[in-house]
């Protein structure tokens, strides 16, 4: 078991550089399958999913070399077409997107149905619908997605998504780009990890336009020959910090960002009473008293991500009066929501709104991480109360937090980690 145990109190103060983005990278890793050449991609996010994909790539027969903790060879010519071991692919969501690369690469997929947080039923339908559309036959049996392209191979197609979805729009892309023909996606979604994997595939030789907008056209290439990217910033890291920074109190800037993909971020902290400064690629948050109550409503980008719902919680937590976070994505993503009443916040859960009366103070004690951004909503709370937090099944926070701990001690904060058979407790630490 991974603990993080946190002594609360200490204001955050300094810089911290944000890392490379996970929801991009772990799109790029499976659409390196595609490419015939070497990729070189840098600014690779060094945390738990990534290392996991690089294990099922490296299965497969993928030559991976690491230049550096961020860079990365990867060169997929010699790659077998074999089912990416299910202990594995049932761990991470973004297995999913093997399916799309996989099917694109030799018209066979057979992959595990993907693992991943749990916010309720994630259905991939939409992805299943898209590989459809270009031709594909596609079954789910005994937990495992099996895909085939007709003999003549996959061709362009028109899908129009019922759900705007992050996953069926990448796998899509994946699936399309070395088909026959023009593929034309509508009502896709338009988060900047989508434009990252379009630059990202058109670096390597695709011909992808409309990334970023509701409609993305993919016009069919022979083949992708290799090259070199570098992965954008991660906006929910980026915003993680300006969260914490807003809630624990003290001044920090966040470097490494792109500012345009924090704005529904930095108006929602503005609009609570923390000072916001933008600069070309960082933001300075400084926060010297409570914040202000809010509302506020996840949706797809360039809405409010709920990627941040359970930080935005907790800023909400400790300010004056009463705030609403309704999510707008996901049926179940309020889990959460129990540890932080343990440490006596006032939160209550109607359907897919909480509602939160902000308390002066909220308290140390033994919690538990519940998926990837529970777990750093609860390091942002152990930050913010008064005594020791304890945060249990820290794993989570590492599937997408490069050196968290290593970040936030810089900042001035009093966290450390610990690994153990034997969790510890709050009265072993005092
Ligand atoms: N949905 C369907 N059918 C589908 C696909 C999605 O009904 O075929 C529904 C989902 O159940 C959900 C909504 O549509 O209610 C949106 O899901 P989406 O497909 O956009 O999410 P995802 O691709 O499964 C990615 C990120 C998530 C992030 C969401 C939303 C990855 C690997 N995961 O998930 O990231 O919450 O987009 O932005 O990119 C995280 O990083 O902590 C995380 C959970």
């Amino acid at each position: 078991m991974i603990q993080y145990i946190i002594q609360g109190g200490a204001k955050l103060n300094g810089s911290v550089a944000i890392s490379g983005a996970k929801n991009a990278a772990v799109a790029i890793l499976p659409a390196t399958l595609l490419v015939s050449g070497r990729c070189r991609i840098e600014n690779v996010p060094d945390i738990s999913d990534v290392r996991l994909l690089l294990e099922i790539l490296n299965d497969m027969g993928a030559e991976i070399h690491r230049l550096g903790r961020n860079t990365l060879e990867i060169n997929c010519a010699h790659v077998r077409n074999a089912t990416a071991p299910i202990e594995l692919v049932r761990r991470i969501r973004a297995s999913y997107y093997l399916i799309g690369a996989e099917l694109g690469r030799f018209g066979h997929a057979n992959v595990a149905m993907p693992g991943g947080c749990n916010f309720g039923v994630r259905p991939i339908d939409q992805h299943i619908k898209g590989f459809e559309a270009l031709g594909a036959m596609v079954e789910q049996t005994g937990g495992y997605v099996v895909a085939d392209a007709p003999k003549n191979g996959l061709r362009g197609g028109h899908v129009y998504l019922d759900i705007v979805s992050v996953g069926a729009t990448m796998n899509i892309m994946l699936a399309a780009v070395l088909c026959s023909g023009m593929t034309i996606i509508e009502n896709c979604a338009k988060e900047p990890h989508i434009v990252d994997l379009a630059n990202f595939l058109n670096a390597m030789g695709a011909k992808i336009s409309g990334a970023g907008t509701d409609i993305i056209k993919v016009r069919g290439v022979r083949a992708l020959s290799g090259g070199s990217y570098t992965i954008i910033p991660d906006q929910i890291e980026a915003g993680t910090y300006m969260a914490a920074a807003a809630a624990v109190g003290g001044n920090v800037l966040i470097e490494n960002v792109i500012p345009k993909h924090l704005d529904c971020i930095t108006a929602k902290l503005r609009e609570m009473g923390a000072e916001v400064t933008e600069y070309d690629d960082a933001i300075r948050v400084e926060s010297n008293y409570r914040l202000h109550r809010s509302n506020v409503k996840t949706m797809p980008y360039p809405g409010f991500p709920t990627d941040m719902q359970p930080q935005i919680a907790v800023c909400m937590a400790t300010a004056v009066g009463t705030s609403l976070v309704t999510e707008g994505v996901y049926d179940n993503r309020f889990r959460y929501t129990a540890e932080l009443g343990r440490m006596g916040a006032s939160v209550q859960v109607e359907g897919k709104t909480a509602i939160i009366d902000g308390v002066p103070h909220m308290h140390g004690c033994s919690v538990h991480a519940c998926d990837l951004r529970a777990g750093a909503a609860m390091v942002i709370a152990g930050l913010c109360a008064d005594g020791t937090t304890i945060i249990d099944d820290a794993h989570y926070i590492e599937r997408g937090y490069e050196d968290i701990i290593g970040k936030l001690t810089n900042l001035g904060a009093r966290i450390r980690r610990v690994e153990t058979f034997e969790p510890v407790t709050t009265a072993d630490v005092g």
